[in-house]
């Protein structure tokens, strides 16, 4: 089985004729397109060589954003009178793979309520744009890229959901580096006239969010992974108890709020690593995870593994991607976890009959492995 091959096909079976990446076909809790899954879903195609399926997303995107722009204008709104902003006015996390805001089941619309996605559709168009050497797109998404922009600037500080779709009351690091990353790569853009002012404003508040995470977002040498918003007088503050995630991963690759080896990056790895990481195995999300019992995540193994490609640990980066290869079903197909040494092992049934087996395959998992393979082939050149 050729798993690189495979996961390609498993993604381009499965963009929908519009452009947007379901999150997983098996699983009817995912018949969504997430702009968080979906960005790295597109870099991978890029990676791959697949530049019309990337493009094929992100002009989804577009038309996603530009359907619901005028959500920004209630939104600067109702902050304008100290509202509390509610559904009328946030941007979802997901859309229906024709580009609407549709919920089903008991999905809350708060839970929509996600700002990472926004970061990491700028990062990964700039990164499409890069890697094909053609703007021309870029013309084609002046407006939601700038209403992007706008948006991020009205919510980075505010509460969300952080990207496992918990947590809405605090602010996570992880979530604040996608923004960072999106707007770094806006502000490359300020030589295309239509966007200079937006690349200008970009600019600026990259540098606020990075200046933010600085100063926040390190405790004892480490990222936190949520942080108290500043309210009624107080500072914002780290969330002491909250352990470390593998998530945090984020904020040196890609999105380069820190460099690889910047010394709270390597702290918070070795964490991920003692805390997180099963030896021989993969990588969990964080200690208390009960999500169908709390198994290892592909992608974040996948994701780890790119780091060590990054960093020159080329044996461990393999090992990696071995556990990930000895995972996948026998048609080639990744889930979203595995649940062989459990965390939780008492909430994987529940789980089960809430929704049915885990995921499989994910397409974030297979788009994180061709990430991963590339960056070993380019490793290995
Ligand atoms: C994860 C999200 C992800 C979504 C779709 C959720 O369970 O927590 O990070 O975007 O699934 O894959």
């Amino acid at each position: 089985m050729d798993l690189f091959q495979h996961s390609i096909n498993v993604i381009l079976e499965n963009q929908h004729s519009e452009g947007a990446y379901i999150a997983s076909p098996s699983f009817e809790t995912y018949h969504f397109c997430w702009l968080r899954d979906g960005s790295f879903i597109a870099y991978s195609m890029d990676k791959a060589g697949q530049f019309a399926s990337a493009e094929a997303f992100y002009r989804w995107v577009g038309r996603v954003i530009t359907r619901y722009a005028t959500k920004v204008d209630v939104l600067e709104g109702m902050l304008g009178r100290g509202e509390k902003p509610d559904y009328t006015a946030i941007l979802n996390t997901r859309f229906s793979l024709e580009g609407f805001e549709e919920e089903r089941g008991d999905d809350g619309e708060w839970g929509n309520f996600q700002v990472d996605g926004y970061g990491s559709w700028l990062w990964g168009l700039a990164e499409h744009v890069k890697m094909t050497g053609d703007r021309s797109l870029l013309f084609e998404l002046i407006d939601p890229i700038k209403t992007t922009v706008r948006y991020l600037q009205m919510v980075w500080q505010l509460p969300n959901y952080d990207c496992w779709e918990e947590h809405p009351e605090y602010l996570h690091p992880y979530s604040l580096a996608s923004i960072y990353g999106g707007l770094k790569a806006v502000s490359e853009f300020a030589d295309i006239p239509l966007l200079t002012e937006s690349a200008r404003q970009a600019a600026v508040l990259a540098g606020e969010v990075k200046h933010f995470l600085k100063q926040f977002a390190i405790q004892d040498g480490r990222f936190s992974k949520h942080l108290f918003p500043a309210q009624k007088g107080q500072p914002v503050k780290p969330v002491l108890n909250s352990g470390v995630d593998a998530s945090l991963l984020g904020l040196a690759l890609p999105y380069a709020v820190f460099d690889l080896i910047d010394p709270a990056v390597s702290v918070t790895i070795q964490a991920i690593e003692k805390d997180l990481h099963l030896p021989g195995g993969g990588v969990y999300r964080y200690k208390e995870d009960v999500y169908y019992g709390g198994g290892e995540w592909i992608l974040l193994t996948a994701w780890l593994g790119w780091y060590y490609v990054l960093t020159g640990k080329k044996d461990q980066a393999r090992e990696m991607l071995k556990w990930i290869e000895s995972t996948a079903a026998e048609n080639g197909d990744l889930a979203e976890q595995v649940n062989v040494h459990l965390l939780a092992p008492d909430h994987f049934e529940p789980w089960v009959e809430k929704w049915g087996q885990v995921a499989s395959p994910l397409l974030w998992s297979h788009a994180m492995t061709i990430i991963l393979q590339k960056a070993i082939d380019v490793m290995s050149l």
